[in-house]
């Protein structure tokens, strides 16, 4: 098992590119199988989560060719398959955007169940509502979602959390339905955008992608495309915490400013200067952290996956803050992690205490999720001292070269084997 070693308390400085989104990739993927023409997709994340959806495109018996590091092509004109059980796939949380594609495609589909970071109960009881609205039979059964339909048709679906995955696998589902779909309540995540944008770039008539109203109409057919997917948010929110945590000077370069607004607004709040460039940000750390409070919302509100990275952020402050997660019940499981370092948080059900402390110290830590190893490595690139932290197979899901990116700001990080 790899591990990252660093010895922080280091100013870092310089520029960072931000890579493509997974949480967009993983959607588009799936909606390439609903075509026997060749799709492009470019600027997609060198991520574990993005391979094993790459794997899984191959299972189906799709043509899967890597054109370069960062795009792909891919045929789906064999993809006859509608069965996905691989192990893998059960540890990811984007394969349930398979069941959406599949049904669609071939009106059947046996997915194995979604894994994913362990951060709450993770239902997709939204997901089975539109799809029985849909006019298909889905449920879970033995560890897989099965669906099945002989004809989908056009539904009015009310989603009763704005859910992103629920957003956008219905949206999947209902592009090729007779008729018209009107999802309300829905996520208006930028990646909920990237995946409609897709989709239209494929023949798909979505419109509303953004608002609380999705309006679908179903298109017989879908055509080839080449698409460039949107930044990834959380990359970018993630190295501007950076910024924040180690009092540095950091340009975040390939990103979309208005995605980032609310992690601008709270890093403005706390006291770091936000300088906004047409499609980059420069984070200047204050040497002083202010405390403030946080609740997690659906966009634009302030993201559940910067959560963590802003709560490590905090330790540092001087004086109070508060977090409270509105969206998963169990995501403070890396708080233990950090208080190992010397910070001080109180957990209160869904809300945590941070009483700021002057420094963190490097210690032995362990990734617990994808977002919190992230903010640990953040946390210890701030910490005096050398730090290792364990299971950093999950930080590799989503953060592409992060070890790369981070020694070109000039942090002292290693990735060891064993
Ligand atoms: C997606 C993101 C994840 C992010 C989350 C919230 C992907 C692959 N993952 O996860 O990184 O943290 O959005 O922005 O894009 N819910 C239900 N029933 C459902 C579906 C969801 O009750 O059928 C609840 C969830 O338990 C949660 C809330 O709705 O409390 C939001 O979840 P959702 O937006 O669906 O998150 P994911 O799609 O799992």
């Amino acid at each position: 098992m790899a591990k990252y070693v660093i010895n922080g308390g280091k100013k870092l400085s310089g520029e960072v590119k931000i890579s493509g989104a997974k949480n967009a990739t993983v959607g588009s993927l799936a909606a390439s199988i609903l075509t026997e023409e060749d799709v492009i997709i470019e600027n997609i994340p060198d991520v574990w989560d993005i391979n094993v959806m790459l794997d899984a495109i191959k299972v189906l018996g799709a043509d899967v060719q890597r054109i370069d590091r960062n795009t792909v092509k891919i045929n789906a004109k064999n993809a006859n398959l509608t069965e996905l059980s691989d192990f893998n796939l059960g540890k990811m949380r984007a394969t349930y955007y398979f069941v959406g594609a599949l049904l669609a495609r071939h009106h059947k589909s046996k997915v194995i169940f979604p894994g994913g970071c362990n951060i709450g109960a993770r239902p997709i009881n939204l997901h089975l509502k539109g799809f029985t609205a849909l006019g298909a039979k889905a449920y879970e059964e033995n560890g897989f979602i099965i669906t099945e339909a002989d004809n989908l048709k056009g539904a009015n679906i009310y989603l009763d959390i704005e859910s992103v995955g629920a957003t956008v696998n219905i949206m999947l589902a209902a592009v090729l339905s007779n008729g018209v779909t009107t999802i309300e309540n829905v996520a208006k995540e930028p990646h909920v955008v990237d995946i409609a944008n897709f989709l239209n770039s494929m023949g798909a008539n979505i419109k509303g992608a953004g608002t609380d109203v999705i309006r679908i109409k179903g298109v017989k057919k879908l055509h080839g495309t080449t698409y460039s997917v949107i930044p990834d948010q959380i990359e970018a929110g993630t190295y501007m915490a950076l910024a924040a945590i180690t009092k540095s000077d950091i340009t975040i370069k390939n990103i979309i400013p208005k995605h980032l607004e609310s992690i601008s607004a709270k890093l403005i709040d706390i006291g770091n200067q936000v300088i906004v460039y047409d499609e980059a940000l420069r984070v200047i750390g204050s040497d002083v952290i202010l405390p403030t409070n946080i609740k997690t919302m659906p966009y634009p509100g302030f993201p559940t996956d910067m959560q963590p990275q802003l709560a490590c952020t905090l330790t540092l402050a001087n004086g109070k803050s508060k977090i409270e997660e509105s969206i998963f019940e169990n995501r403070f499981k890396y708080v233990e992690e950090i208080k190992k370092m010397g910070a001080i948080i109180s957990i209160d059900n869904t809300t945590i205490i941070i009483e700021g402390v002057k420094n963190l110290d490097g210690r032995k830590v362990v990734a617990t999720d994808l977002r919190a190893g992230a903010a640990l490595v953040l946390a210890c690139l701030a910490a005096n001292g050398v730090s290792e932290i364990d299971k950093i197979e999950y930080v590799e899901r989503g953060y592409e070269d992060f070890v790369n990116k981070l020694k070109n700001l000039g942090a002292d990080i290693e990735r060891k084997e064993g």
